[in-house]
């Protein structure tokens, strides 16, 4: 199935039809971006599944994503057009491994990234994304520990910014972002010096940045640790002409959007998110005819869910 006019016009008729609302995140594909309703980072996506208004929503993101939408609006039908869409974050930590982990804290307010399965959310005090994570961290009383959940870098990340010596971290991570590395960001950096550098903080050369930018090889004011939506709003302020992107790919078409007159480049050019990807033109096309693949969280992990994310949604970013 290509994604042609005639595509889009019958994803948009049938979705009137079953009064659906598409949502798309930062990463999938420009056609299925183009073809929502809200394109967004996963707080903003988050945040419009539980306002909608229509019968269902149609996640095109990945699964913990579409969970997260249905813990949020129990009542309304939510469909992944691929449910083997996962997240090798997501699956860094499970909910007998966050049990042990708890039963060694016990004190421990447990923050867990929306990187996460319901289950694991259901063992959470208090949810976060990438652009709320640090705010999060530092509305927790600095004298009780913190088990934060499950990427390594955005830990060390909110370590930094909040300088708690009481957080203890996950060593899980992301295979896309970790795959970007410290060499090509330094690399890149050095050819293009007046490039702006957004950074998403899953990445395994967050640190780099920062790193060159205490060595003085890159201003301080050029180096910025973003969520995806983020990265939108830098682009629409920043007076660079040129930003060298590390995150997934998907992301370029967003701030090509935000931002014509910038040049955008990616660091690692092959840092694509195959989960993301499995959110075809065709795989849409099937979901909006077949009413599949529906999402299912069961009640009471929903309800113990619910309150670590709406907690989260309460403190913004
Ligand atoms: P955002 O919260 O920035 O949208 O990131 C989600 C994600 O999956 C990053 O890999
Ligand atoms: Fe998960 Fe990484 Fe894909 Fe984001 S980019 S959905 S964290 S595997």
């Amino acid at each position: 199935v290509e994604p042609t006019q005639e595509w889009a016009d019958e994803i948009r008729r049938l979705a009137r039809a079953r009064n659906a609302t598409l949502l798309a995140h930062n990463y999938e594909l420009p056609a299925i971006q183009d073809v929502a309703d809200h394109v967004g980072d996963s707080l903003a996506l988050s945040r419009i599944a539980a306002e909608v208004d229509s019968d269902e929503i149609v996640f095109c993101g990945v699964h913990f994503m579409a969970e997260t939408a249905k813990i949020l609006s129990p009542d309304k039908r939510v469909l992944i057009p691929d449910a083997r869409a996962g997240c090798s974050l997501a699956d860094s930590i499970n909910a007998d491994q966050l049990r042990e982990w708890k039963a060694e804290f016990p004190d421990a307010v447990v923050v867990s990234y929306v990187n996460t399965t319901a289950e694991v959310k259901g063992l959470t005090d208090i949810c976060c994304t990438s652009s709320n994570a640090v705010d999060v961290v530092a509305s927790i009383d600095p004298d009780r520990d913190v088990l934060f959940l499950p990427d390594q870098f955005l830990g060390a990340h909110v370590k930094r910014e909040t300088g708690r010596d009481n957080i203890h971290i996950w060593a899980g991570e992301c295979h896309v972002h970790a795959g970007i590395n410290g060499d090509e960001l330094t690399e890149k950096a050095a050819a293009h010096p007046d490039a702006d550098l957004f950074i998403h903080p899953e990445c395994g050369c967050a640190t780099s940045a920062l790193y060159l930018a205490g060595e003085g090889a890159v201003p301080d004011n050029r180096v910025k640790i973003l969520s995806t939506g983020g990265m939108i709003d830098a682009a629409r302020e920043t007076g660079a002409k040129q930003v060298l992107v590390a995150t997934e790919i998907g992301m370029l078409h967003q701030l090509r959007k935000a931002a014509p007159g910038i040049d955008f480049q990616a660091v690692n050019d092959r840092a694509s998110c195959p989960y993301m990807k499995m959110i075809t033109p065709a795989a849409l096309l099937r979901a909006l005819r077949e009413g599949r693949d529906e999402v299912h969280v069961a009640p009471d992990v929903a309800a113990r869910a619910r309150t670590s994310v709406e907690r989260m949604i309460a403190i913004g970013n």
